[in-house]
């Protein structure tokens, strides 16, 4: 069969990105324009300024992914794009640009959501996995339990009902003075804390397989806030490991339950809380002992990028998924 060569484009919040992926696993370019300094002094994505900054730089990340992959726009034979969930301006910046090139080149468009991107960077990381296995989604906006029961077939079996575990990463960074994106920052200063100093709750933990993070958000709150009230100087280190803890006693306590009842032997993670070393190691260990694969992303594949969004593309090619001219943005997709 002839190779199939997808530049795939991604910009549904603060990483213009692009990619060139053949085949679906072969990642030949994969570059990422952060915004995150620009949004790090207002404490979280400003969606204006994300989608100024996609305006400025989505061309050059697109020329860019050309030249490392050593391609035209003559040797592509597939446009992939994230049409949603995310910041409705931001995805169109990159759906528009998108249909620029499919139009003006002639080339077959395809939409791919988000979340199936960050699935898919499993497939790039081991190019062995294939469906079915079960699959943790945890990003900043999502928690997500989901059987990959075959490419492009989803069965949601769990998601969370208030927070995403990163937006709670991000909201107890800056409660315990941590910028934006306060996850990776409370990974780190949990390796130096007492993971046992602070009992959090563990929400919902032998409930079904539904996720609730905003009570333990408030707990950590109300502990740092009284703690302030009383003068006490904040054990940053032994709330970061406490809280980093509590998460990935839930994740894995609940993955570990619905593998178990629908007999599944294959777990992956995916999204930028993939990136957690806690909730890695403790899954992989969770994974050995109940004598499971564990698959896991590279940090790179983790978090937000357009290499993952060429993955998912291909495999939407492949089932003959294709978007025209009125592909728009769809803030809240579903999976
Ligand atoms: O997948 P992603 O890049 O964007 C979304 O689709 O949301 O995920 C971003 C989220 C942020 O909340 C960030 O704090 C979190 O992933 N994150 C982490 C780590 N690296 C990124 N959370 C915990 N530990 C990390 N090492
Ligand atoms: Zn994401």
């Amino acid at each position: 069969m002839k190779d199939i060569k997808i530049l795939a484009i991604e910009t549904s919040c603060d990483e213009t990105a692009a990619a060139v992926v053949v085949n679906g696993r072969d990642v030949r370019s994969n570059v990422i324009s952060t915004q995150i300094d620009l949004h790090t002094k207002f404490g979280g994505v400003v969606p204006e300024i994300a989608s100024r900054m996609h305006v400025e730089k989505i061309n050059v990340v697109i020329r860019e992914a050309l030249e490392k992959a050593n391609m035209t726009l003559d040797d592509i034979d597939v446009i992939g794009v994230t049409y949603g969930p995310g910041l409705v301006g931001a995805l169109l910046v990159g759906v528009v640009a998108a249909k620029a090139i499919a139009f003006t080149k002639n080339i077959p468009l395809v939409g791919v959501h988000h979340i199936e991107g960050h699935i898919a960077a499993n497939y790039i990381q081991e190019p062995t996995l294939e469906p079915p296995f079960l699959c943790l989604v945890v990003s900043g906006g999502h928690t997500h339990l989901v059987h990959v029961a075959d490419y492009n077939t989803y069965e949601i079996m769990g998601k969370t009902r208030d927070d995403a575990a990163g937006e709670a990463y991000d909201k107890v960074a800056r409660a315990i003075g941590l910028p934006y994106p306060g996850g990776p920052k409370i990974d780190a200063l949990s390796k130096e804390g007492n993971k046992d100093a602070i009992a959090f709750p563990k929400a919902m933990i032998g409930d079904g397989y539904d996720f609730s993070f905003s009570g333990l958000k408030s707990s950590v709150l109300n502990y740092v806030n009284s703690a302030k009230m009383k003068g006490d100087e904040l054990p940053i280190a032994d709330i970061a490991a406490s809280f980093q803890n509590t998460v990935v006693e839930v994740l894995v306590t609940k993955t570990m339950a619905l593998a178990k009842e629908k007999g599944i032997t294959k777990i992956a993670l995916a999204g930028g809380v993939a990136a957690n070393s806690g909730l890695c190691e403790g899954m992989e260990a969770a994974c050995n002992k109940n004598g499971f694969a564990f698959y896991h992303p590279s940090k790179i594949l983790c978090t937000d990028n357009a290499a993952m969004i060429g993955s998912a593309a291909y495999y939407e090619y492949l089932r003959g998924s294709r978007a025209d001219m009125t592909l728009n943005a769809v803030p809240n997709l579903p999976l």
